[in-house]
């Protein structure tokens, strides 16, 4: 039997509806099918309100699909549009409930933000002229592919560039960027930073094994981030470029804290779902005062391996109307593409391995992007600084 859309169609058919009645297929929530290279990648639609209780929903039809044969993995997301006429349908305007403004609740009660009330000073780390940091409000949208070319990309532009793995519970550079072994000791206090296609790299996955319990890692968030910011010999870096871990937790909380971020990247998928994760990733760096560089759709589109052909599968362009709503920058959209899996598993991310090829040039435009608005965000930093006066 070959792997088609068909097969797929039928298989969901055992995926039960919402409300245990009916079957995903019957009741039209599914939207077009996609199959590339093994993979299978499609939809399904459900009311926004209800996208958490409904997460066994969408595992269930990842599983059911997984299970035929042929199939190396599945990506299913949940959206909250009516799929309309499914292929590029344009996902209609939304009421939009006003995120929280973020007042300036650096004292929030009960965060990590509570002690930050006499806002410790975040010390620059002397030779690193900026610090971005790259996150998304939820696991897997793609924060530590988008890191990693838009790395790549300043890289592109003549800038001296660095990468910092922050991700403890999955640190992804070492696997990205085809690095093994341990990093060297400069002088038995300074960790020398490993090198991969010109950019400087340190991961928690150099230091930590990978079968370390999360339990442990958990504490060490903050120290361990410490020591990879300062006890490492970057040299002169024009832009260090941080993978952060996924969510907007405490952890997350802390880290935008602790690092002096010159600027954040928000990467988000298409879906009014992960859309809702990404508002909440932009509102944790207002809450500790973190510029906002601009917002990334990741997987905005679909191009299909054997044709060249784009279809909008996720409902694309919800990120760019988003953007615009909330004020932040829109900094491009970066097409779901079997070249960027592959090379990112292959560890030569897309724009070192194909720089000719149409997914580095979105990066690169993407990298040019993020470096005006951060040269823009440094210089009202420095127009703001209170002048000091030595009386
Ligand atoms: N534009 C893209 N086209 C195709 N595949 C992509 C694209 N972006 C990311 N992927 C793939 O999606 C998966 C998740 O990406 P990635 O690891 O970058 O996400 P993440 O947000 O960092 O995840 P985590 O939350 O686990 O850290 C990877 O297999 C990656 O190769
Ligand atoms: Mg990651």
């Amino acid at each position: 039997m070959t792997l088609d859309r068909q097969t797929v169609i039928d298989r969901l058919r055992s995926v039960k509806g919402p409300d245990l009645e009916g079957d995903v297929v019957s009741l039209g929530l599914v939207s077009e099918i996609f199959i590339a290279d093994g993979k299978v990648f499609f939809s399904i639609t459900v009311p926004a309100r209800r996208a958490q209780e409904l997460e066994p929903l969408r595992q269930a039809a990842e599983t059911a699909v997984k299970s035929l044969p042929g199939v190396k993995g599945a990506m299913v997301a949940l959206t909250a549009e009516k799929a309309g006429g499914g292929m590029g349908a344009t996902p209609p305007p939304r009421p939009n409930p006003a995120p929280p403004r973020p007042t300036s609740q650096r004292s929030a009660p009960g965060g990590p933000a509570a002690q930050a009330g006499q806002q410790p000073a975040k010390q620059d780390v002397p030779g690193i002229k900026a610090i971005i940091a790259v996150a998304s409000g939820k696991g897997g949208v793609g924060k530590s592919t988008t890191a990693v070319n838009l790395a790549l990309g300043l890289k592109a532009l003549g800038l001296k560039v660095g990468i910092l793995d922050a991700d403890i519970y999955g640190p992804s550079m070492p696997r990205l960027l085809g690095l093994k072994g341990k990093p060297e000791t400069a002088d038995g206090k300074t960790l020398k930073p490993m090198e991969a296609f010109g950019v400087k790299v340190m991961s928690m996955g150099f230091l930590v094994e990978e079968d370390t319990p999360m339990i442990w890692r958990g504490p060490m968030v903050v120290s361990a981030l410490r020591q990879m910011l300062r006890d490492v010999a970057w040299g002169e870096l024009d832009v260090l470029v941080v993978d952060m871990p996924p969510g907007t937790g405490d952890a997350q909380l802390t880290m935008a804290q602790q690092v002096p971020l010159a600027g954040a990247v928000i990467v988000s998928t298409p879906q009014d779902l992960a859309l809702i994760d990404a508002r909440k990733g932009l509102n944790m760096f207002r809450r500790v005062d973190v510029p906002l560089l601009g917002i990334v759709e990741n997987m905005s589109y679909f191009v299909a391996p054997d044709t060249g052909k784009r279809y909008d599968i996720f409902g694309h362009g919800g990120a760019k109307a988003e953007a615009e709503r909330l004020g932040v920058p829109f900094l491009g959209e970066v097409p779901l593409t079997m070249d960027v899996r592959e090379t990112s598993d292959a560890g030569t991310p897309v724009v070192a391995s194909n720089p000719d090829g149409v997914q580095a040039g979105v990066y690169r435009e993407i990298a040019g992007r993020v470096h005006t608005h951060l040269a823009a965000a440094m210089q009202s930093a420095a127009d703001e600084a209170p002048a000091i006066v030595f009386e």
